[in-house]
């Protein structure tokens, strides 16, 4: 089997919900897609490449992005603490936890240090399977699948409202006997339901084995406020799909039932950050915490 592979739901293409296809690299028709991609519309992905750096945005990404980094002028910063905590909590669940199965839900645009790059440092033989439901991410996907031969990388186009989909096509690359570290960072917030974010959580941690992991990265209030739930309101009228703040409680609830690893739900940068960082770091209104399964 090809070590990349590229995996999207039919129903995309007019089959059933719980069918996803398994393809090699190659056998995805360039720009099949794009027909998808709205451009009148601010997405998140999008936007949140934008404030990374990145080339893979629209006018109307950069509109609306520039106008929330107006409100918030913290959020460019958060957008890079962000992969900087993907980066160590990678490395830590592949280092000290030795992790080899990643799921990473709510992929993002490829940029600098993706997982399966973190991951495969470590551990060269690591499999991972990206999952987005933006089909702008599925048309650059490739760059996410240059895996070590030793390693996989897969990516399904699936939504996470729909964790059985998610776990059924995640299934044809992971082993699900053995521990798999699930990673939902910047997405989570788009499921804005409390009791439907709590049955995603249940069913996706029900399909892990013992000594698998979650990590969780999630926006709140706590930090600046005000500003950051003037943030939101503004995405939620002009952004898609919507989002919602949570308090650092309500994301230690995520992990009920897991344990939380040192030092339990913090502002990302204060995750374990990198020797140089120690004491230096601010906190910012995006938390995380990574937990595992007994
Ligand atoms: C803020 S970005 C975070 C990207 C990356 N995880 C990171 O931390 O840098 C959120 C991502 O979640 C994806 N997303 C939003 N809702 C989703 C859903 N229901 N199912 C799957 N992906 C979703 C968006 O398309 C976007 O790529």
């Amino acid at each position: 089997m090809s070590p990349t592979r590229l995996i999207w739901p039919r129903r995309r293409y007019g089959a059933r919900r719980d069918s996803v296809a398994v393809v090699t690299e190659n056998s995805l028709p360039d720009g099949q897609p794009a027909a998808e991609i709205d451009t009148t519309v601010s997405h998140s992905a999008r936007v949140w490449d934008y404030w990374l750096g990145g080339k893979d945005n629209y006018a109307v990404d950069r509109e609306v992005g520039d106008r929330i980094a107006a409100m918030l002028p913290d959020i460019v910063r958060h957008a890079r603490a962000d992969r900087a905590f993907l980066g160590r909590a990678v490395r830590y669940l592949a280092a000290e936890a030795g992790i080899r199965q990643f799921l990473d839900i709510g992929t993002g645009l490829p940029t600098a240090n993706n997982t399966h790059e973190v991951a495969q440092r470590v551990a060269p033989e690591s499999r991972v399977v990206y999952v987005d439901d933006d089909p702008l991410v599925l048309v650059h996907a490739r760059a996410l699948l240059t895996s070590t031969p030793e390693g996989v990388t897969s990516y399904i186009q699936a939504d996470l409202h729909h964790p059985a989909d998610i776990i059924g096509g995640a299934a044809q690359t992971l082993d699900f006997t053995q521990p798999v570290a699930i990673t939902l960072l910047g997405v989570l917030w788009h499921v804005t339901d409390n009791d439907e974010a709590d049955s995603i959580i249940n069913q996706l941690v029900d399909a892990l084995p013992s000594g698998s992991y979650l990590a969780i990265a999630h926006p709140t209030l706590e930090v600046t406020g005000e500003k950051m739930a003037a943030a939101i309101r503004y995405w939620n009228e002009y952004g898609t799909p919507p989002g919602t703040h949570r308090t650092p409680a309500e994301i230690a609830r995520f992990f009920d039932g897991l344990e939380l690893v040192e030092p339990g739900v913090v502002s990302s940068t204060l995750w374990r950050p990198e020797p140089a960082q120690i004491g230096a770091a601010e906190a910012i209104d995006q938390f995380c915490a990574v937990g595992r399964k007994p």
